[in-house]
């Protein structure tokens, strides 16, 4: 370790979205600022986002759309930095993008260019980021927070947590963020896996059996309902409608699907009045996959043509693919979660710089912080906008 320690304005733990954005805004505000990652690369989770392809905003951002234990949180980092903030950066360094479907915007290449957008603005601000690296030794004196890293150690007034959630550990995510808060006084917001496929039990087989079906759906919990595809797995339920939803499930709690949210209120007694003679089956048929098809109507009563059933057993059976009932018994967890919902609590950071209250210079942003948001851009987004609040700060 070097004997005397290295002297920055800023220590940014973490150079995913939110530590660079907040790294890059700093150092070009004349701040000396260090980035410090145990990773040998920058910005692992954006270049697996996406398919690949980085849905790096959604044009529909708005703090209604972000989970939280204070709703209102997230809405002044948002109002200062927009989607079209940081369209406005993309279209500056010449990345062609499209619009995909609800907003979300995507390039037509690769997210590598935006990994390479974000180095790029750090350098113009001549920031150090120090790869390879795991912080240690970390502590607070004298209005100074010292950390140790690759045999070096660096002081500053002010230290940024910005490593992240725990979701995909084998990408070298860790609940870092945690512990390190909870040193410092921060409390913590229990973390649990979301936007994560959920399971199904042996009582549920028969829809494990469908997996690779999908179809286009609205999934509810309680009052949140989301309307896009659900895709069955060989374990359960997955696809962007089953993703988005298992951010508001809680164990014990039902899911229910509505496999047919195009179809109009009384349609399969309209079903009956024009074409009596034909199964349930065969109302089905064309509505829904084949096999989706043949498991569903495994769970209803034998139904050889409509024209033999009442308008208000046809009701009931409408009713019943319009709120199909799973009970899930858990989810994929961290493995496989895009994000970590909970993390450090709101309560203890300004909104307006993500500063603790009680610690000076002291910051936590991005997924690290108890604010997750929808599928569809919105997690990257919090992180570019909670990176800039703390970057203007720092
Ligand atoms: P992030 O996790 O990106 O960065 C944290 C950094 O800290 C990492 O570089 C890590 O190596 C480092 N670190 C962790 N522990 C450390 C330690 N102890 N010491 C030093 N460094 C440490 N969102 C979205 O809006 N659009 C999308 O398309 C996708 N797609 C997507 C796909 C997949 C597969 C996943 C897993 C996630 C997404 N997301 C997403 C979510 C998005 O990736 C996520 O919300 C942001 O990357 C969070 O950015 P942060 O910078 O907060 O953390």
């Amino acid at each position: 370790m070097s004997a005397k320690p290295e002297p920055f304005d800023a220590i940014i733990l973490g150079a995913g979205g939110a530590g660079l954005m907040c790294a890059a805004i700093a150092g070009q505000r004349g701040k000396r600022v260090l980035v410090i990652d145990h990773a040998d690369e920058p910005g692992k989770k954006i270049l697996i986002s996406g398919g690949g392809r980085c849905n790096f905003t959604n044009v529909h951002t708005a703090a209604d759309r972000y989970l939280s234990a204070n709703p209102h949180f997230a809405k002044s980092a948002l109002a200062r930095y927009t989607p079209a903030d940081f369209l406005a950066l993309v279209e500056t360094y010449g990345i062609a993008w499209h619009e995909k479907t609800l907003g979300q915007l995507f390039c037509d290449g690769s997210a590598r260019q935006i990994v390479a957008m974000l180095l790029d603005e750090c350098a113009r601000g001549d920031v150090e980021v120090a790869l390879g690296a795991p912080a240690s030794d970390i502590d607070h004196g004298d209005g100074q927070y010292r950390v140790c890293f690759g045999g070096r150690q660096a002081v500053a007034p002010a230290l940024v947590i910005a490593t992240g959630g725990p979701s995909i550990p084998k990408m070298g995510a860790t609940d870092f963020a945690y512990g390190l808060a909870r040193r410092f006084g921060l409390s913590i917001v229990e973390p649990r896996p979301a936007l994560v496929p959920l399971t199904l039990g042996p009582d549920e087989q028969l829809f494990r059996d469908l997996s690779g079906v999908a179809a286009p759906v609205v999934a509810r919990c309680g009052k949140t309902r989301f309307a896009e595809a659900a895709l069955f797995t060989h374990r359960g339920l997955s696809g962007p409608a089953i993703l988005q939803i298992s951010s508001y499930w809680r164990h014990g709690e039902p899911i229910g699907i509505n496999f047919l949210p195009d179809q109009q209120r009384g349609w399969l007694v309209a079903a009956k009045r024009q074409r009596p003679r034909v199964s349930l089956r065969g109302a089905l048929s064309g509505l829904l996959p084949d096999r989706l098809v043949q498991a569903l109507a495994q769970r209803l009563p034998p139904v050889a043509e409509l024209g033999g059933l009442t308008d208000a057993l046809l009701n009931e059976v409408e009713a019943q693919f319009a709120d199909w009932q799973f009970a899930p018994t858990g989810t994929e967890g961290f493995a496989k979660a895009e994000v970590t919902i909970g993390g450090i609590a709101t309560a203890g950071l300004s909104s307006q710089t993500m500063m603790a209250n009680k610690l000076l210079g002291l910051y936590a942003i991005g997924e690290a912080v108890d604010v997750t948001g929808w599928l569809g851009g919105y997690n990257f987004q919090w992180a570019w906008a909670s990176g800039a609040a703390a970057g203007r700060a720092l």
